[in-house]
């Protein structure tokens, strides 16, 4: 849905705080309550000088909006605070990621922000996915941090770097792979986006909270090939720092990869399950160039593994 971002005026904070106080209602978005928020708050934020404020417009509607606060402090002033809501019933529909990318361009043209930060509720998957499309990454996590009728939520901090790159930038990673071999031939997976997008790959993933090895790769396989394995036996560990560049204004960072190798059996399809969410290919490995598969599996394969003799 195609809205117009503008500059958001006094006349839109009856709107906008509506629209906050029926999201507000649902605990998990906000850390407000309804009656913690008020119109007079909103106007003061608008009228501001130390940010700017943005509405979406769709066919005459508030549809949502987003703003940054700069921080006062003379040794934070580099970092501005965002806070962005779609209104219910335009949620999902690509608002979002409009305002993001004006606020973030906005930012970017700025002569004092360096850094966005945010705080979101951990379990706020669709805010979190929006974020990290736009290039947000992670940078620290509040346990029990928000109280609610539903109970405690950790809330999540991410920042986006928009001046400079963070060559001090350290992501760790550990997960689980599989190699599914036919004759000469591995099943890889490929890429749609992060840092291997458009490259070759092992089918596996990041260990979710609770999961054993076993359960994560059946789990990773069944959601990347829309496949399962009946047995699966471990054959190496992995561990590997690749240097992520920049990449469409996210920022590069040093990646360590941690994998944990299996070698599946007896591969076969599921009924009544979806596809899978990646593209799968069966390929000579002897075939494969250096620059077509991720860096780990390209080191695998060099190396003297077993799961590719
Ligand atoms: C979070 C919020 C700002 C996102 O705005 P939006 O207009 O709904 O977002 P968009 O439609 O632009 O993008 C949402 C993305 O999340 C994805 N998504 C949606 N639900 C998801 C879920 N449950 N898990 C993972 N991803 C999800 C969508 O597929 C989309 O990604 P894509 O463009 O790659 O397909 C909006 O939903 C909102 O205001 N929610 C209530 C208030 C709130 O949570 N504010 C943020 C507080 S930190």
């Amino acid at each position: 849905m195609n809205a117009t971002i503008r500059k958001a005026e006094l006349r839109d904070a009856a709107n906008i705080v509506r629209a906050e106080q029926e999201i507000a209602l649902e605990p998990g978005f906000f850390c407000s309550q309804p009656s913690e928020l008020s119109e007079k708050n909103v106007k003061n934020t608008i009228e501001s000088s130390h940010g700017v404020y943005f509405v979406a417009e769709c066919n005459g509607c508030i549809a949502g909006h987003a703003f940054l606060e700069i921080l006062p402090l003379q040794s934070l002033k580099h970092i501005a605070q965002l806070n962005i809501a779609v209104h219910k019933g335009f949620q999902n529909r690509g608002i979002g990621t409009q305002l993001l990318e004006k606020i973030i361009e906005w930012a970017k043209e700025s002569e004092s922000i360096e850094k966005i930060e945010l705080n979101v509720r951990a379990s706020n998957a669709q805010a979190i996915a929006l974020y990290k499309k736009m290039g947000f990454l992670e940078e620290g996590c509040l346990k029990r941090h928000v109280k609610t009728e539903i109970g405690y939520i950790d809330d999540i901090l991410m920042a986006l770097h928009v001046k400079g790159s963070l060559p001090d930038r350290k992501i760790s990673r550990t997960g689980v792979y599989g190699v599914a071999k036919e004759k000469e031939k591995i099943l890889f997976v490929i890429q749609k986006s992060g840092p291997f997008a458009e490259l070759f790959d092992l089918p596996g993933g990041g260990i979710e909270f609770g999961e054993d090895p076993n359960q994560a790769l059946h789990r990773e396989f069944i959601e990347e090939t829309g496949m399962d394995f009946r047995s699966m036996i471990q054959i190496d560990n992995f561990s590997a720092v690749t240097r992520v560049p920049a990449l469409n204004g996210k920022p590069g960072y040093e990646f360590h990869q941690i994998g944990l190798i299996y070698s599946v059996d007896g591969l076969h399809d599921l009924e009544d399950i979806q596809k899978g969410s990646l593209k799968c290919e069966w390929v000579d490995v002897r075939a494969l160039k250096k620059n077509a598969v991720a860096p780990f599996v390209w080191a695998i394969i060099q190396g003297e593994n077993a799961c590719t003799k």
